[in-house]
């Protein structure tokens, strides 16, 4: 049911990663979790092994109105994948455009998407405002921003704090209230990134929720295209990203539980089971 938006003002931050080690994540919890990718540089599938070549997706098809369900992909236990799809610049111009003239196409299927009891949807977005962003923050139970322990972020911050970023006047007041920040690529022994995550926890108060480590581990995992718990469990970026799943995982409401298997002949009859008629 809940919807969690992966978004920066900044591209380049790990968006991508962060919801694809994000879901899995919360995924080994035991949520039914749905990855999305909402950004036309398609590239959420490549965390998940799915071949360079095959540019099969969710969104790019939208104006022929596709069967989400049918559109993902099991990619691991408890966890689907919505690829974008593979666009050039024309179709992604196109799809924008349609988009705006039909918000319908995206509204639709994702309003089916967050009827399914127990699905968490994370949704990861382009870098910056997009229309994709627009649509799906009025549904989002949180909106995950991505920065970096870098100047260029800490500029970035007044615009967070006052909502700016996800809307105008009241309703951006209003969104502010669902967004939650991670700074991500830290480097505990750099003085700028301590000076960087002390500015964040002095604007942001509670928003900010957690760091991760700046860890090879994580482009390495990237390049064999596989998720970071898999490649290099135990990992330092691994176990923030973890404690992050931990503390979203808590702020959502709780999975709705699946029914009890039925018991088994063997456990009701228990030791006479060689016994019984
Ligand atoms: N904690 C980290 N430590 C080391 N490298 C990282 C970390 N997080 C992400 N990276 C690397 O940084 C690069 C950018 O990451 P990613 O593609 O996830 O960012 P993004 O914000 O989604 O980018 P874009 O704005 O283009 O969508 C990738 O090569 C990724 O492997
Ligand atoms: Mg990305």
């Amino acid at each position: 049911m809940p919807l969690i938006c992966i978004a920066s003002p900044k591209g380049g931050v790990g968006k991508t990663s962060i919801a694809a080690n994000l879901a899995h994540a919360l995924a080994r919890t035991g949520r039914q979790v749905l990855a999305m990718d909402l950004d036309p540089q398609n590239a959420l599938r490549l965390h998940f092994g799915i071949p360079l070549e095959d540019g099969a997706g969710f969104l790019a098809a939208l104006p022929q109105r596709p069967d989400w369900r049918e559109a993902a992909r099991h990619v691991a236990p408890g966890l689907r994948l919505l690829p974008h799809g593979m666009v050039d610049l024309h179709q992604a111009l196109a799809l924008d455009a349609a988009l705006e003239r039909d918000p319908e196409l995206l509204a639709t299927p994702l309003a089916s998407m967050l009827a399914e009891p127990g699905l968490l949807v994370i949704a990861d977005l382009p870098p910056g405002p997009s229309r994709a962003l627009a649509a799906l923050v009025p549904q989002a139970a949180l909106v995950l921003v991505a920065l970096l322990a870098d100047g260029g972020s800490v500029a970035q911050l007044p615009a967070l704090r006052s909502g700016r970023f996800l809307g105008n006047g009241t309703l951006g007041s209003l969104l502010a209230a669902r967004l939650r920040v991670v700074v991500n690529e830290v480097e505990a022994a750099s003085h700028l990134a301590c000076e960087v995550a002390r500015a964040m926890a002095d604007t942001l108060g509670q928003r900010l929720i957690g760091a991760i480590a700046r860890d090879p581990a994580m482009a390495e995992a990237l390049a064999c295209q596989t998720l970071l718990a898999e490649y290099a469990p135990g990992c330092r970026a691994a176990e923030d990203i973890a404690t992050i799943a931990r503390i979203l995982d808590r702020a959502l409401p709780a999975p709705v539980a699946t029914a009890p298997a039925p018991p088994t002949l063997a456990a009701l009859w228990g030791a006479n089971w060689s016994a019984a008629p």
